[in-house]
């Protein structure tokens, strides 16, 4: 049997990557003329993989272009991503273990790194340092890029994923400032900076009184159209040796909102249980599987919000649209006008619902159907 040809919860740059070819070359040229850049999106739209894809093309024509990609959705502290960011900087900038033990002499001053080498001491090392000096001296760090690409006549594309994260950090104020003083002055270094909560994204980079205001281009990633899905879909199925119509594989992205990990996963079971021919049958059948393989995390959702904010949700899954009016107020038990507005502004800012053309909507394509059939017994069935 062959693998499937349908791809998520990793990123997917080379297989199964749908081009999004004006995305692409914005972002490509951007990052090779020096102009820092800012993705958001909700998460699983795609920014990961794009970032990965456009920096894989670019590794492979721009020799002198060294590129980083980081992801931030783990690290901890300030201290953690300075020595984090440091030796991928270092490892970047070379292929030879050689010219990683000189790097500590050569590139800091006030700084002592401490090396080690791992099993296979060729191709890794780790870094640390004393962590009071390296909070002191952090601009040695943040401008370490800088002074390398100088010295050796190269450039890097620093990409650092789930940026907001760094937000959550002690004295992340202080940070932000040094962090924003050291970067706009570098020539050598371009930034490409990207994460799925909106709402601190927005906060970090489009506020004016914040110094990472219009450090770059700011990219408000979309979904992928319709067609695109479709052509992949089927393409998908008959290299696989199995079929579906483009009225069926249409459904897919219908159903999923075009929401890219969604579609992908949808388009997934459905093609596993198919052996032959795909239909409505076996699309159902994929429908059910994914929600309840997603369950779990929607329960766990369900469960951190409060009371009100559930009801404000029923409200939304029925298409109302005012909900301080005094009738729709108390047909869903909303409370007082104030709780409403308190509950909308959560729900929007952690990224559960989004306003599209003055009506409100689940984020979560699955996470609707799930709260649907969950409270109110509704079954999505797709029909011809
Ligand atoms: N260009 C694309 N073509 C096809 N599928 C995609 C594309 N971008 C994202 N996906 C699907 O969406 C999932 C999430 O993508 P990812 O890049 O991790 O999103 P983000 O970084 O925005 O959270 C992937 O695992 C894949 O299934
Ligand atoms: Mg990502």
């Amino acid at each position: 049997m062959k693998n499937s040809p349908f791809i998520y919860g990793t990123t997917v740059s080379v297989l199964s990557f749908i081009n999004r070819e004006n995305e692409s070359r914005k972002l490509k040229s951007n990052l090779l003329n020096g102009i820092n850049t800012t993705i958001i999106s909700p998460r699983r739209w795609g920014k990961s993989s794009l970032v990965e894809k456009v920096i894989a093309d670019i590794n492979k024509k721009e020799k002198l272009t060294k590129t980083i990609i980081i992801d931030l959705f783990s690290v901890g502290s300030e201290e953690e991503f300075l020595e984090k960011f440091a030796r991928e900087v270092i490892k970047a900038s070379s292929s030879k273990w050689q010219e990683w033990m000189a790097s500590g002499k050569e590139y800091f001053k006030k700084l002592t790194p401490k090396l080690s080498f791992g099993i296979d001491p060729i191709s890794d090392f780790s870094l640390s340092f004393d962590l009071q000096e390296l909070k002191k001296n952090n601009d040695e760090i943040l401008n370490l890029p800088e002074i390398i690409a100088q010295k050796k006549g190269i450039k890097f594309i620093i990409c650092l994923d789930e940026f907001q994260n760094l937000s959550s950090f002690k004295d992340y104020i202080v940070f932000e400032k040094k962090m924003r003083a050291c970067w706009q002055r570098h020539k050598s270094v371009t930034y490409c900076l990207y994460g799925s909560k909106r709402h601190m994204m927005s906060d970090i980079f489009n506020n004016p009184s914040k110094p990472f205001y219009r450090f770059g281009d700011i990219m408000l990633l979309q979904k992928i159209e319709t067609q695109k899905w479709v052509s992949f879909i089927t393409k998908s199925f008959s290299n696989t040796n199995k079929v579906i119509d483009e009225e069926t594989a249409e459904m897919i992205p219908f159903i999923m909102k075009n929401h890219s990990w969604y579609v992908q996963q949808l388009a997934h079971y459905t093609w596993n249980l198919t052996s032959k021919k795909a239909t409505l049958n076996e699309l159902n059948t994929a429908l059910t599987e994914l929600i309840n393989a997603n369950a779990p995390l929607y329960q766990k959702e369900v469960e951190s919000i409060s009371q009100t904010q559930i009801n404000l949700l029923k409200a939304v899954t029925k298409g109302e649209t005012q909900f301080t009016s005094t009738v729709t107020m108390q047909k869903y038990l909303l409370g007082t006008p104030r709780n409403v507005s308190k509950n909308k502004t959560i729900l929007i800012n952690s990224d559960v619902i989004h306003e599209i053309n003055g009506k409100y909507e689940f984020v979560d394509p699955a996470f609707e159907l799930w709260f649907n059939k969950q409270f109110f017994n509704k079954v999505y069935t797709i029909k011809k």
